[in-house]
């Protein structure tokens, strides 16, 4: 009994220290992270099989070897029985292919097969191969042990002496176990509407989530969670990925007639085709997946973690995101230098430390009618360029933020004027405007140039540390003449390829330089989008209690410390008003900013704020780099609680909002998670809410009997930090 336990240890810390196991007599691979398994297998004539996603497995000898099913009827192939990991559009496969294309001569048929593989540490490169001609595909795999992901993706390569075109080709197929009963959680909305979160049954069929707009798009985003359907917040297996492309995506979520559920992403097929001569390849985006036994909260908490650490520009190294104040509502295009100076003068004393002016500070942008492209300095509202007033904001110890909108064009401006051939058309079509601009085509080699020196130019003369990226439109009339009619339609990769090149270009040179990624809010946010952003506008709805639901969706995929959040002015876009504590309390549970207008509020407004903000720098470390606990959601309650947790323990904060009670109910009891049972905390409600009068309370009692809060009427709120003795 005792040798067997030894043993059992040594075999455990073993399968621990290696992420890829490879099983050679029985060709099986056994990919393990902190959090889960995943394992494939190679059938007998070739096929590389999913064999198992789930909670960690530690030995490779439990599973069984790929094997080739038979067929069960002349209409249910053995294929379409098989969970392939990468399935060409080829032989008798009716579902979501990995991979589509079409030769010279019009053969379309592709059934790929196991050739090599390739593992360094970790990562897992497996090359497979038509079974015909030369066409490759390279799977590639990266686990992060610690992180509890997958990474994968594919490189299609055309080693054939004809050109073929790709018609589809996708980052991954994930396997879940077969069954019935599942539960789809994903994220769509429209504009000033983003990331709301979705629940609904997986049937028999498929749900398609994607963009056909160009960019990520605010009517979808890239990510997915799959339940058995029985997992909560906290608890259960939950299935969840995060697709990294921040062009035209899709995702479908496909169960078959054999109850297999199968998630299948990468680049949209609507309108895709992209040609590959002789030596060419395409790598497809990234797709990250994960599982978590914790529930959604559980797989959220792996994704930020990852995110902050390994995504976002700088990762472990980067900074705390600053408090900001953007001018635009308060300003919108009316923005002179006596203006912002004065707005600066207000911010300032309120602890912002980073004072951003939004459009219309160039060319001859007094509305949204004109002036896009033309990125000089508008020399009636700053004569003196703008470096008289970024000295003033650097004055007054805050860092200078500028927007900017470089892929667009007003027809009315001196760029478009002299070139009109720059924009995405189709020759001798209407260029249909929205928000009367149309898209420059990045995918051109010479607009991408330009592009990148007008950034460059700003970022080299003024002192500028961050520049707001927008994007206000979607793509229409999607055409590259210059490429010629069989390349024109790369324009979907070429574009986005282009637009991440100048952001991986502009930092490299100007290293100190931050980025926000706006698209008219949330219109391009995915992990791919974030790799170059160090903070992201969530939404143009600053509603408070709008944004609760906005936020409650933002981060089951993204992490809270990228997520810009301001405190504006009310009435706000509903017609609704909420307290400004509520309006703080809402958005310091992610980058806090303030976009009010300054001249209009009254001095107890600014008190408020400047003790709210005070606050946050006090906690801002817990907020955005601790593990966040969403107790309850505003999708099905009355009241919003989020907490945060340290990532040392050391510190919690409570954030509790009333919605609108109703027949005199108390609000119920928030039980806190995350802490330690047997330590003290010290108490410390923001305000008088707290029903609770002891200073001190045990993890224990937080987290079993939980706390009260007295929140009344309509809109109230409440904050509570917790200190670990
Ligand atoms: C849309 C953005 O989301 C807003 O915050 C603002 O920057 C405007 N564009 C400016 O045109």
């Amino acid at each position: 009994m005792r040798t067997c336990l030894v043993l059992l240890a040594a075999t455990a810390a073993f399968a621990q220290s290696q992420s890829i196991q490879f099983d050679a007599t029985r060709k099986v691979w056994l990919l393990t992270t902190s959090q889960s398994s995943y394992a494939m297998g190679i059938s007998p004539e070739g096929s590389l099989l999913n064999l198992y996603w789930g909670a960690p497995l530690w030995r490779i000898a439990d599973l069984p070897a790929a094997v080739q099913r038979r067929d069960v009827s002349s209409f249910d192939p053995r294929q379409m029985l098989e969970n392939e990991e990468f399935p060409g559009w080829g032989g008798p496969r009716y579902y979501e292919p990995a991979l589509k294309i079409t030769r010279d001569d019009g053969g379309r048929d592709l059934v790929l097969h196991y050739v090599s593989h390739r593992q360094q540490q970790d990562t897992l490169d497996i090359t497979m191969k038509d079974i015909r001609d030369d066409i490759e595909v390279v799977l590639h795999y990266q686990v992060f042990p610690q992180y509890g992901l997958l990474r994968r993706n594919a490189t299609i390569s055309n080693r054939t002496q004809r050109p073929l075109t790709i018609e589809s080709a996708q980052s991954a197929v994930w396997n879940l176990p077969a069954g019935d009963g599942y539960q789809l959680s994903y994220l769509s909305g429209r504009w000033a509407s983003e990331t709301q979160l979705i629940r609904e049954p997986v049937h028999q069929g498929e749900i398609v989530m994607e963009s056909r707009k160009g960019h990520t798009s605010h009517y979808a985003n890239p990510w997915f969670a799959i339940d058995n359907g029985n997992a909560s917040e906290e608890n259960g297996p939950v299935w969840f990925g995060a697709l990294g492309w921040s062009g035209n995506w899709r995702i479908t979520v496909e169960q078959t007639a054999y109850r297999q559920v199968r998630v299948t992403g990468g680049f949209n097929s609507f309108d895709f085709a992209y040609p590959l001569a002789p030596g060419e390849h395409l790598d497809t985006p990234s797709f990250y997946g994960g599982y978590s036994r914790d529930g959604y909260g559980g797989a959220s908490r792996l994704l930020h973690r990852f995110e902050r650490e390994t995504i976002v520009p700088g990762g472990l190294q980067s900074r705390l995101r600053p408090v900001l104040y953007n001018s635009w509502e308060a300003t919108t295009f009316n923005v002179t230098e006596a203006g912002q100076e004065a707005l600066a003068d207000k911010a300032a004393p309120l602890g912002v430390e980073l004072f951003v002016i939004d459009d219309g500070w160039f060319g001859a942008r007094n509305n949204d009618r004109a002036g896009l492209g033309d990125w000089v300095v508008n020399p009636k509202k700053f004569p003196n360029g703008l470096k008289p007033l970024i000295d003033h904001v650097n004055k007054l110890g805050m860092d200078f933020g500028l927007w900017v909108e470089p892929e667009m064009v007003n027809p009315d401006s001196d760029l478009y004027r002299a070139h009109p051939d720059w924009v995405i058309n189709f020759p001798g079509r209407p260029r249909s405007e929205l928000r009367n601009q149309l898209n420059l085509n990045l995918a051109r080699e010479d607009v991408k140039e330009h592009i990148f020196n007008v950034l460059d130019k700003l970022a080299s003369e003024y002192n500028i540390r961050y520049f707001k990226w927008d994007m206000n439109r979607s793509f229409a009339e999607p055409g590259w003449p210059e490429a010629g009619a069989a390349n024109e339609r790369k324009l979907w990769v070429a574009y986005v390829r282009n637009l991440y090149e100048i952001l991986d270009r502009l930092r490299a040179k100007h290293p100190k330089l931050e980025i926000e990624d706006c698209s008219g809010g949330g219109g391009r946010i995915d992990i791919e989008a974030i790799r170059r952003a160090d903070e992201v506008w969530t939404s143009d709805n600053t509603d408070a209690f709008d944004r609760l639901r906005i936020q409650e969706g933002f981060t089951q995929a993204y992490a809270p410390k990228i997520m810009s959040a301001w405190v504006t002015d009310v009435p706000n876009m509903n017609g609704r008003s909420t307290p400004l504590a509520t309006r703080f309390l809402v958005a310091m549970q992610g980058a806090l900013g303030v976009g009010a207008n300054l001249n209009k509020w009254a001095p107890e407004d600014f008190a408020l704020a400047t003790k709210m903000i005070g606050v946050y720098k006090r906690i801002r470390g817990t907020i955005q780099l601790g593990n966040l606990y969403r107790l309850a959601s505003p999708r099905t309650n009355d009241v919003t609680v989020n907490q945060y947790v340290a990532a040392d323990g050391r510190q919690s904060v409570v954030f509790a909002f009333r919605h609108s009670q109703q027949y005199n109910t108390a609000a119920p009891t928030i039980c806190l998670r995350g802490l330690d049972e047997k330590a003290t905390y010290k108490i410390e409600g923001l305000d008088n809410k707290l029903i609770e009068k002891q200073p001190v309370l045990s993890g224990a009692y937080l987290m079993n009997r939980g706390l009260n809060v007295n929140l009344r009427g309509d809109f109230d709120s409440t904050g509570v930090i917790l200190e670990k003795q």
